[in-house]
């Protein structure tokens, strides 16, 4: 009865969950009894207890806990009907699920939990009931998993309404203001609750003059939009402007330490907590591809966020500060700047002088969302700072969503990749406070201090019919979800589960094509485009499509150096931009060396000839050959495999993705032939495949 916004939407999934499987459902609260009612054939009892049940059966946990790092399973091994009373706290968002004699139950710390419990229950179906008795623990490794929406109140001239978006219009912005018809929102926040996404930024990180407002004259419509995403577990920020005490203040000065900008900051938290009591925060790209920054007064990063979360701490706020920092006017003449080194030479001299409440927000490679590069070092350099992984799940640089490209491998070696001294910690340990290691030891005193930043993500989500463009882009915000609730997850049972939630019906040969279609697409798509780590080749502004030399006499900073001799990036400390001195052991050797580095990543590292031999035994150049060509192989086949199953899926969707797949070949066949042309052109090495070169 007071359950709160989170309590009632789990009586309303219940209902509908009842509308699924039938059966009668038992809600409990702790201390209250379970009704012993009759054993329906879809039984289920749902019970907040701040302490875990006494039960019975085995026991599994989806990962490590954090949130909430007392929670376990404990009592005898008696009973195995949850009664609430046995002694270890279950924190809010922890929940059991478990089945006993036909009868499933889940019992968690707080609505949220229960939440999250109820969803995992639907998802289980059928088998939550089974025969049998048994229960598991489950809770999120990262506490904070969180997606950032990059969009536009106003439509943007080039980016459009929203920036990197590729599946229509903003969900809640149009014409310049906030939808009056939201109910899209409530569906969006609902499936985001569904699979555990707790936090939700609004707007563009590019923060324009509409924007900006969303601070002040904007916070009715920020309300209402946090009204549609509370009852679902989901905390509401905005991005903000550091220039916004002049934007909208009309202060002379945007300057952290001057009292006037922070007294404004601080009424400007007071009216957004007002308005929206349990608001987030906000998000902040400073100095960072234009936008405004403590740099202009002299300030360091630092000094800039902790403006910000002073404002915003008596109302328990946090700032996700940006470390996307680099010069984006850089003289490509110049070979001692090297992009991939910014963020760790501006970032790491600031540990440990950034307040509680800042997480400092890294993307998940040094440079920008690459199909493929290093992981970024700067994630395993901030000790004493609450850091959080950026991945992108909208498709900037892989296919706009026209490419089929299942993200959920990729960003899982990343989440697992033991970035720290002697592969003591993975970026998943680092981000949700873990203290990781073989054996969970802290290495080094330094990592003393366990904190937790949390997984983010850039959405992908629009006003499309199929919310992502691409059908099957709804698998990489699910996945995204999953791997952010357990980074331990394996990505390829997390495809099947996705793909078996959304065609639950189908005819075993849909699952088995799309298993099919997906499983390996992102390798796929990284064998048609850039080669070897090498990064961008991509159609400047837009980044889609191919243009191997777009970039190369640019100011951006991404460059491959290819000619007659060899392509690459020398970022060695013997002879490069000493970038690969800036991981700890093994990786800052492991990279160093081009017999050592992994093929993938080779040409990130190393500058090398074409006929340079990689560890797989080919060279350079006959593998750019070769994989190019084989991956259109593949992609055509995949095409031929789509057209089989016409008829046993919904007809409008297969169309979408037989119309997405026809421009998937042609992308990657443009992609084959300009790269292949391009090498060859350049390097006057021939290929032995005899396939066409143009
Ligand atoms: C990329 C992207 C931009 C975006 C930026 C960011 O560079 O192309 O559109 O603004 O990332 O993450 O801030």
């Amino acid at each position: 009865p007071d359950a709160g916004p989170v309590g009632d939407t789990v009586v309303a999934e219940l209902r509908r969950a009842t509308g699924l499987f039938g059966g009668s459902l038992t809600v409990s609260t702790a201390g209250a009894p379970v009704e012993a009612d009759a054993v329906a054939e879809h039984d289920v009892t749902l019970v907040v207890a701040v302490r875990a049940p006494h039960v019975g059966g085995t026991s599994t946990r989806s990962g490590q806990p954090t949130a909430d790092p007392n929670a376990h399973l404990v009592g005898p091994a008696s009973g195995g009907a949850p009664d609430g009373d046995a002694s270890a706290p279950l924190g809010e968002e922890s929940f059991v699920l478990g089945r006993r004699d036909g009868r499933a139950w889940v019992v968690a710390g707080g609505h949220r939990g229960l939440l999250y419990g109820l969803h995992a229950l639907v998802r289980e179906g059928e088998r939550a009931w089974a025969p049998g008795t048994d229960h598991v623990l489950d809770l999120p490794v990262s506490s904070l998993r969180m997606l950032d929406h990059w969009d536009n109140v106003d439509v943007h001239p080039v980016m459009g309404q929203v920036e990197r978006g590729y599946a229509g219009g903003s969900l809640w912005f149009e014409a310049g203001r906030v939808r009056d018809d939201l109910t899209r929102v409530g569906a969006y926040a609902r499936l985001l609750g569904s699979v555990g996404v707790n936090a939700v930024s609004l707007n563009n990180v590019n923060v324009g003059r509409t924007e900006a407002r969303l601070l002040t004259d904007g916070l009715a419509d920020v309300a209402r939009l946090a009204d549609l995403f509370r009852p679902h577990g989901i905390r509401t920020f905005l991005s903000v402007s550091f220039a916004a005490p002049m934007r909208l203040g009309g202060l002379p000065t945007a300057d952290p330490l001057d009292p006037d900008v922070q007294r404004w900051w601080a009424e400007a938290a007071e009216r957004v907590w007002a308005t929206v009591p349990d608001f987030g925060g906000f998000v902040v790209k400073a100095d960072s591809e234009g936008q405004p920054g403590p740099f202009a007064y002299g300030r360091d990063h630092a000094d800039g966020a902790n403006l910000l979360a002073r404002a915003v701490a008596p109302h328990g706020g946090t700032v996700f500060w940006r470390a996307f920092v680099y010069n984006h006017t850089q003289d490509w003449r110049d070979r001692s700047t090297d992009r991939a080194r910014a963020a760790y030479d501006h970032f790491h001299p600031l540990d440990g002088r950034f307040d509680d409440n800042v997480v400092v927000q890294v993307k998940h490679g040094p440079i920008d969302f690459q199909t493929r590069e290093a992981v970024s070092p700067v994630i395993g350099a901030l000790p004493r700072t609450r850091v959080a992984v950026e991945l992108q799940v909208t498709q900037e640089y892989t296919g706009h969503q026209k490419h089929v490209c299942y993200l959920g491998p990729w960003w899982s070696e990343i989440l697992r990749f033991p970035l720290t001294e002697d592969a003591g910690r993975t970026v998943a340990d680092i981000v949700t406070g873990l203290p990781g290691g073989p054996d969970g030891t802290v290495h080094g005193p330094e990592v003393a201090d366990l904190r937790a930043g949390g997984i983010v993500a850039v959405s992908n989500v629009g006003d499309d019919a199929f919310w992502t463009g691409h059908p099957l882009a709804q698998a990489n915000l699910y996945a995204f979800a999953r791997l952010a609730w357990n980074p331990e997850a394996d990505p390829v049972e997390v495809l099947d589960e996705w793909i078996g939630l959304t065609f639950p019906d189908a005819d075993p040969r849909v699952r088995t094509t799309l298993h099919r279609l997906m499983d390996g697409s992102w390798r796929t798509y990284e064998a048609y485009t850039a080669p070897l780590g090498v990064g961008f080749m991509v159609t400047p502004g837009s980044h889609y499509g191919p243009s191997v030399d777009g970039y190369e006499y640019s100011p951006w900073g991404t460059y491959h150096f290819a000619d007659r001799d060899g392509i690459g990036v020398d970022r060695t400390r013997a002879t490069g931009t000493g970038y690969t001195g800036q991981y700890e052991a093994p990786w800052r050797d492991v990279y160093e060396d081009a017999a050592t580095c992994p093929d993938e990543l080779l040409l990130f590292f190393h500058h090398v000839p074409w006929e340079h031999r990689l560890r797989s035994g080919t060279t350079v150049a006959q593998h750019v050959y070769d994989s190019r060509a084989d991956a259109v192989d593949e992609v055509e086949r995949t095409v031929a495999a789509w057209a089989e199953v016409a008829g046993l899926v919904d007809d409008g969707l297969h169309a979408r993705v037989t119309e997405r797949l026809a421009e998937q070949l042609r992308s990657a066949t443009e992609w084959r032939d300009q790269v292949r042309t391009y090498v060859f052109r350049t390097s006057g090495v021939p290929d032995a495949s005899g396939r066409p070169i143009y």
